[in-house]
């Protein structure tokens, strides 16, 4: 737009040199030139400039080796997003006409003040002292890594960023592999408090039980006749479904 109008402006005055003295239209076509070309120069910033822009794709390549003090978007906040409000925050339920399944509407919600947690509606009501004002409304606080994450993810910019977390199939134990994978994709919606279906996935015993019975595999993988988990979420990496899959045959190694 702006070059556009530059290129206008530009013709418009060259049309009209005859007005001026050579030398003065000379500096002045210069100067012009000068303001025009620079306009197109500044074009191929890094993806990175424009940070909570929301066709901005941020670092999605996945080569990026994940630095333990960023906060990723994929890796770190949509899970608790999608564990802890998306049953109420989503295209039918919106509660609060706020909509929580994807970063665009996560960002465009108006409710996240880029660069600053303290001034984000999200921040606060995950973080309100009155249990009636807190969210997620009616249940347990998140916890305060869950919280710090979200922090950390606006005050770095709120970006629709992604790591390589290096998940490795050859590690499989409960506690390396299957625990933080379900705590982050799945306990939000099946603990103590929420237990969709009836499934618990808050504990050790809760989980080979349900492992045990071919519904965890089944949900995961999507399989037929069984309801897909995460739920409203994307499907697990094949990676993380190899290593449910080992934890499984090797008998539930803890
Ligand atoms: C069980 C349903 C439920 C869950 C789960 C839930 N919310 Fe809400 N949310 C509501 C309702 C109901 C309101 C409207 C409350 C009101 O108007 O007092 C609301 C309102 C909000 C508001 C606007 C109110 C304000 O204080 O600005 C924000 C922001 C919000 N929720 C964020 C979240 C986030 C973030 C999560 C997940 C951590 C979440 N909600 C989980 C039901 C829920
Ligand atoms: C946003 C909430 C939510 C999240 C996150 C979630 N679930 Fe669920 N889960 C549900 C709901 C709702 C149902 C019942 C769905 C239905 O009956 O259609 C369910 C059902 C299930 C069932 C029973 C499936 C069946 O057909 O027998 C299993 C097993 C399950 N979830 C495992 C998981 C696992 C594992 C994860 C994480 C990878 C997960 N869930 C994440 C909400 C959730």
């Amino acid at each position: 737009m702006a070059a556009h109008f530059a290129g206008k402006l530009f013709l418009y005055l060259h049309s009209n040199l005859h007005l001026m003295n050579k030398a003065f239209s000379r500096l002045f076509t210069f100067i012009l030139i000068t303001i025009f070309l620079s306009m197109f120069s500044c074009k191929h910033e890094p993806d990175d400039i424009n940070p909570g822009d929301p066709n901005n794709p941020g670092d999605t390549t996945g080569l990026i080796t994940c630095d333990p003090d960023t906060a990723y978007f994929k890796n770190d906040v949509m899970p608790i997003f999608q564990s802890h409000c998306a049953e109420c925050h989503n295209e039918t339920t919106s509660e609060h006409g706020l909509i929580l399944t994807s970063y665009s509407n996560i960002i465009n919600s108006d409710h996240i003040e880029v660069g600053n947690a303290s001034e984000s509606d999200i921040y606060e009501a995950i973080t309100d002292t009155d249990p009636e004002d807190r969210m997620p409304f009616g249940r347990p606080p998140l916890s305060a890594t869950e919280i710090a994450t979200i922090r950390d993810w606006i005050n770095q910019g709120a970006r629709n960023n992604y790591c390589d977390s290096g998940c490795d199939t050859t590690v499989f134990t409960f506690a390396e592999a299957i625990e933080p994978m379900i705590d982050l994709n799945c306990k939000g919606c099946h603990n103590a408090s929420v237990a969709n279906d009836g499934v618990r996935l808050d504990t050790y015993e809760f989980i080979a039980e349900v492992a045990q019975n071919g519904r965890l595999m089944g949900a995961i993988t999507h399989a037929d006749g069984y309801a897909k988990m995460p739920y409203l979420g994307d499907k697990l990496s094949d990676c993380q479904i190899t290593q449910v899959r080992k934890w499984i045959e090797s008998e539930f190694n803890k």
